[in-house]
């Protein structure tokens, strides 16, 4: 049997439960901090050793937390759709919970990569520190798209949204481009979902149902809806 695809955008809202920080929902500080001064490639030109302290905490942030409900029902969906995520997130909670297709549009927080060469990417469970050279002989910084960055994969997911049978975005903002344009990729007879605590601005996207809930709840929600476009 062809299993359809369900292509599913996420953000930070979806790893709320899990104890993550989202990076809107508290007056515009992340953990405290503006975002200019940690995750822009400006940040890090002008003052690297912030930056890497920065993504150390939220590394171990991310390694003391734990897949919620929602990423283990995306997890569970694969068993009657072809699930492809696109994920803003650069937690590693889908792949704990059991997704397998996913692909992080921002980075991912346990890789780390060569600041002259972004083909040069290693694992990193514990700090980077300054000084840490990767083997081009270049410092090591994490492997994250900051702003004022390209986003490599960004076409890529595109194309997944194009070639989608089933749309649904959970947790996310929709402010940050230009992965908040993917929802222009999604043809308009295409059945859409959204998940969110507080639903964003989704003016123009036709055929959306909406669920105004946090992503566990939601998510248990969408299921029976899914399951009735499996045909
Ligand atoms: N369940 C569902 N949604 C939630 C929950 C929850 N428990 N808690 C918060 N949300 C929603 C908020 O209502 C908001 O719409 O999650 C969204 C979080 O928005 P942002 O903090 O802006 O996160 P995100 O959209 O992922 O940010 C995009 O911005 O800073 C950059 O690169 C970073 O990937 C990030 C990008």
């Amino acid at each position: 049997m062809n299993k359809k695809k369900l292509v599913v955008l996420t953000g930070a809202g979806i790893s709320a439960e899990s104890g993550l920080k989202t990076f809107r929902d508290s007056d515009g500080l992340w953990e405290g901090y503006n975002v200019e001064d940690v995750a822009t490639a400006t940040a890090w030109r002008r003052n690297p050793a912030l930056v890497q302290e920065f993504y150390n905490a939220r590394r171990k942030n991310v390694a003391e937390a734990q897949p919620n409900k929602a990423h283990y029902i995306l997890a569970q969906l694969q068993d009657d759709f072809d699930v492809q995520i696109i994920t803003q997130n650069i937690d590693d909670l889908h792949e704990r919970g059991g997704s397998k297709n996913i692909l992080h549009l921002h980075g991912e927080i346990f890789k780390m990569r060569s600041e002259k060469n972004e083909m040069l990417i290693y694992a990193v469970h514990n700090d980077i520190k300054m000084g840490d050279k990767a083997e081009d002989g270049a410092q090591l910084r994490p492997h994250i798209v900051w702003f004022e960055e390209p986003v490599p994969l960004m076409e890529e997911a595109a194309k997944r949204v194009l070639n989608a049978d089933i749309f649904m975005i959970v947790g996310t903002s929709l402010v940050v481009y230009p992965a908040a344009g993917l929802v222009n990729y999604a043809p308009p007879y295409l059945p859409k979902f959204i998940i969110d605590k507080k639903i964003p601005y989704t003016s123009g996207i036709s055929n959306l149902t909406v669920i105004e809930k946090p992503a566990t709840e939601g998510m248990e929600e969408v299921v029976p809806l899914l399951k009735k476009l499996m045909d």
